[in-house]
C-alpha cells in the first residue's frame, strides 16, 4: 500500500482545520443565533461552552486520528475492535448527508458571486430580490449545474491530496478569507446607524437566557467546529505521530471564534444601518443583504467581496467534509485517491438533487413534513453530529481512557494536569450535555 500522506507543517494543519471549522455556520448562522439569544449574554455562554466542550471533543478527535494514523472507521476499529467500526462509518455517512445540502447552498453562493460582479443584483427592493432568489433556487437545471460546478471545485482540490490539494488551498484561501472578513467588518462598523447592529450582537440581555440558550449554543459550537463526524479525526490522522497538539488546538478554536465574531460585526451593522430584518440563513444572505449592498456607498465592491467570502468559506469546509469518506476508501479498501474523489463527489451530488429540487421545483419532495433539504440539514446537524460527538466522547473517555491520557500527556506537549482535566470532561461532562442537546434538538424534551 502507498504510504499515507502527512501535512507539510503544523501550520498547514491548523489552516486546514480552521478552514474546515470556518464556514457557512460562522457566517450565516452565528450572527443571527447570537443576536436572537441575548447578544453578549449568549456570547459568554458560547465561549464557556467552546472552552469546555469544544476544546475537549476537538482534542479527542485529533488525538484519536493522530494516534491511529487511520480514517474514522479504521481508527475506532483499531482501538476498540470490530464492534466500534460502525461509529466511524456513521461519520462517513454524516459527511455525505451534510455535503449534499451544503453544495446546494454553495451553488447559490457562486451564482450570487457572479450576479453581484455583473451588477445583476442592483435593486434595493427586497420583494424583487426575493423573487429573484426564489426563481434561482426553485429552478431545475441552474441550481443543479451550480452545485455540480462547486462539487467539481471541491473534487479538484481534494483530488490533489493532502499537501498539494487541501493544505495548499487552505494556505491561500484562509488568509484571503480573514482579509475579507476584517475589511468588511471595518467598513460595516463605520456605516451611520451601524452601531445598533453591534449592540444587537454584543450587548448582553440576560432576560433572553433560558435552558434553550444553552442547547442552541452547544449545537452551534459543535457544528461550527466540525465535530462529531470524523472530519477533525481524519485531519488529525495526517499529523505526524508526535506532533504537539496544545497550541494547534487553541489556534483552531480561536480562529473559529474570531471568524464568527467578525462575521457578526460585518453583517449586523449593515442589517441595522439599512433597516432590514436580521433573520438567518438564505433570506438574510440572498435577499436582505443584497438590498443593503445596493443601497450603500461602495456596494458594488462590498457585495462581490461578501459573496466571495462566503464561497471561500464554503469551499474550505466542503473539502473537509468529503475527507473522512475518502480516507476510509483509500486506507481500508485500497482505492486510488482520484477514483475515490469522483465516486464520493458523485454520490453527494446525486443526494443533493432531491435537496435542490425540494426548494421549489418539486415541493412534494418531503420527509416527515420537512422539505428534503431541511430534512437532510435536520438529520445531520440535530441528530447525526451530536450522536457522533457523544460516541467519540464516550469512546475516548471511557474505552480508550488511560491510553488516551498517556497519548495526550506523553507525546503531545500537554501538561499532565490539563490532560487529566480533559479526560474528566470527556467522561463526565460532555456525554450528559450531548444527550441533552440531542433530546432537546429532536424535540423529545
Ligand atoms: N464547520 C462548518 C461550518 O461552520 C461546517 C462543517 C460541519 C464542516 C461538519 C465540516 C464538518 O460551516
Amino acid at each position: 500500500m502507498k504510504a499515507r500522506e502527512n501535512w507539510g507543517s503544523r501550520l498547514g494543519f491548523v489552516m486546514a482545520a480552521a478552514g474546515s471549522a470556518v464556514g457557512l455556520g460562522n457566517i450565516w448562522r452565528f450572527p443571527y443565533t447570537a443576536g436572537e439569544n441575548g447578544g453578549g449574554a449568549f456570547l459568554i455562554i458560547y465561549l464557556g461552552i467552546i472552552a469546555i466542550f469544544g476544546v475537549s471533543v476537538l482534542l479527542a478527535e485529533i488525538v484519536l486520528g493522530r494516534a491511529t494514523q487511520r480514517n474514522p472507521v479504521g481508527a475506532f476499529g483499531q482501538l476498540g475492535g470490530r464492534i466500534w467500526r460502525p461509529a466511524g462509518l456513521l461519520g462517513v455517512i454524516t459527511g455525505f448527508v451534510i455535503l449534499s445540502f451544503y453544495v446546494v447552498v454553495a451553488g447559490w453562493t457562486l451564482a450570487y458571486l457572479g450576479l453581484s460582479l455583473a451588477g445583476g443584483l442592483d435593486s434595493t427592493d427586497p420583494d424583487l430580490l426575493g423573487a429573484q432568489f426564489v426563481a434561482l433556487s426553485g429552478g431545475i437545471w441552474a441550481p443543479l449545474a451550480l452545485a455540480a460546478l462547486f462539487m467539481a471545485l471541491v473534487g479538484a482540490t481534494v483530488g490533489g491530496g493532502i499537501t498539494r490539494g487541501i493544505e495548499r488551498a487552505n494556505r491561500v484561501l484562509m488568509p484571503l478569507l480573514f482579509l475579507l472578513l476584517v475589511g468588511l467588518a471595518v467598513y460595516a462598523m463605520t456605516l451611520p446607524g451601524g452601531g445598533a447592529g453591534v449592540a444587537f450582537l454584543l450587548q448582553p440581555d440576560f432576560s433572553k437566557i433560558s435552558g434553550a440558550t444553552f442547547t442552541a449554543a452547544l449545537a452551534q459550537a459543535f457544528f461550527s467546529l466540525s465535530l462529531g463526524m470524523g472530519c477533525m479525526l481524519t485531519y488529525g490522522s495526517y499529523l505526524r505521530p508526535h506532533e504537539r497538539l496544545g497550541v494547534a488546538t487553541g489556534a483552531i478554536i480561536s480562529l473559529d471564534v474570531v471568524a464568527a465574531l467578525l462575521a457578526g460585526l460585518a453583517i449586523m451593522p449593515v442589517v441595522f444601518a439599512f433597516g432590514v430584518s436580521p433573520e438567518a440563513g438564505p433570506g438574510l444572505t440572498f435577499i436582505t443583504l443584497p438590498a443593503a449592498f445596493a443601497a450603500m456607498p461602495g456596494g458594488a465592491i462590498v457585495g462581490p467581496a461578501f459573496f466571495l467570502l462566503l464561497s471561500v468559506a464554503a469551499l474550505t469546509s466542503a473539502i473537509s467534509i468529503l475527507e473522512p469518506a475518502i480516507s476510509w476508501l483509500t486506507d481500508e479498501h485500497g482505492w486510488s485517491r482520484g477514483r475515490t474523489v469522483w465516486v464520493c463527489a458523485s454520490i453527494c451530488l446525486a443526494l443533493g438533487v432531491p435537496s435542490s429540487l425540494s426548494m421549489g421545483a418539486a415541493p412534494g419532495l418531503q420527509i416527515a413534513g420537512m422539505s428534503f433539504f431541511n430534512a437532510m440539514d435536520f438529520a445531520a446537524t440535530n441528530v447525526m453530529m451530536p450522536v457522533g460527538a457523544l460516541i467519540t466522547a464516550v469512546f475516548v473517555g471511557w474505552f480508550w481512557g488511560q491510553g488516551a491520557l498517556e497519548e495526550l500527556s506523553n507525546t503531545s506537549g500537554v501538561a499532565p494536569i490539563w490532560a487529566r482535566g480533559w479526560l474528566l470532561l470527556l467522561r463526565f461532562v460532555a456525554p450528559p450535555a450531548l444527550v441533552l442537546i440531542l433530546l432537546q434538538s429532536t424535540g423529545l424534551i
